[in-house]
């Protein structure tokens, strides 16, 4: 498939990078969710080229070590959660958007927040962000169950609903597998809640 959004040079020089910087099968996860990315914003009428720059680099720090990660937090001065501090790989979001900017010289802070929120979500998080946060979790290399299955179809459909559906799914995972979640994933299930009710009752009224 050729993608042709973005402007070639820099996407050429962020695959390289990653070339260097993670394993194979995680620079196919990143092609996927670059692919659906760019699917979803067409489909939802946003701005392609920027859907398809934060699919590209959301996982820009997905293999940094956890020191790499944390001396970033620090020279950013910022606060950690808890749960960074006992798993600091919950700071790849947000260091990716780190490199984003201060390697690739991504200004736009769309691109950059949706980055930053593909993990945890966030309750700021606007329509790009969940162009990100869906693809990452729903790109068809993560499975094919029927839930799966569901959510995709959804996300064509109705992108808030299948990233309030998608927050629940994490979550439910996280409990399920005794994990820490962290309070920004919580916040971004409350945010979401009050119009995935008013979206239930509106279709229940139909
Ligand atoms: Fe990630
Ligand atoms: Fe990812």
């Amino acid at each position: 498939m050729t993608i042709d959004f973005m402007a070639r040079p820099l996407r050429r020089e962020v695959l390289q990078w990653l070339d260097q910087a993670v394993p194979a099968k995680r620079l196919q996860h990143i092609l996927r969710v670059e692919a659906m990315a760019i699917a979803l914003a067409q489909q939802h009428n946003l701005a392609v080229d920027r859907a398809q720059q934060a699919g590209l680099m959301h996982d820009l720090a997905k293999c940094f070590t956890p020191s790499q990660l944390l001396a970033v937090a620090e020279a950013e001065g910022w606060t950690l959660d808890p749960a960074e501090t006992d798993c600091p790989h919950l700071l790849h979001a947000s260091v990716g958007a780190v490199v984003a900017r201060d390697t690739f010289g991504v200004t736009n802070p769309q691109v950059l927040n949706a980055i930053a929120h593909h993990t945890l979500g966030s309750p700021d998080m606007d329509a790009l962000g969940c162009v990100v946060y869906v693809a990452d979790s729903l790109e068809p290399g993560r499975g094919d169950t029927p839930q799966l299955q569901h959510l995709r179809q959804l996300s064509y459909r109705d992108l808030w609903g299948a990233t309030y559906e998608t927050c629940v799914a994490s979550l439910q995972h996280l409990l399920e597998n005794r994990r820490p979640v962290h309070p920004r994933t919580i916040l971004t299930h409350n945010s979401l809640l009050p119009s995935h009710r008013h979206r239930k009752a509106v279709s229940s009224a139909a």
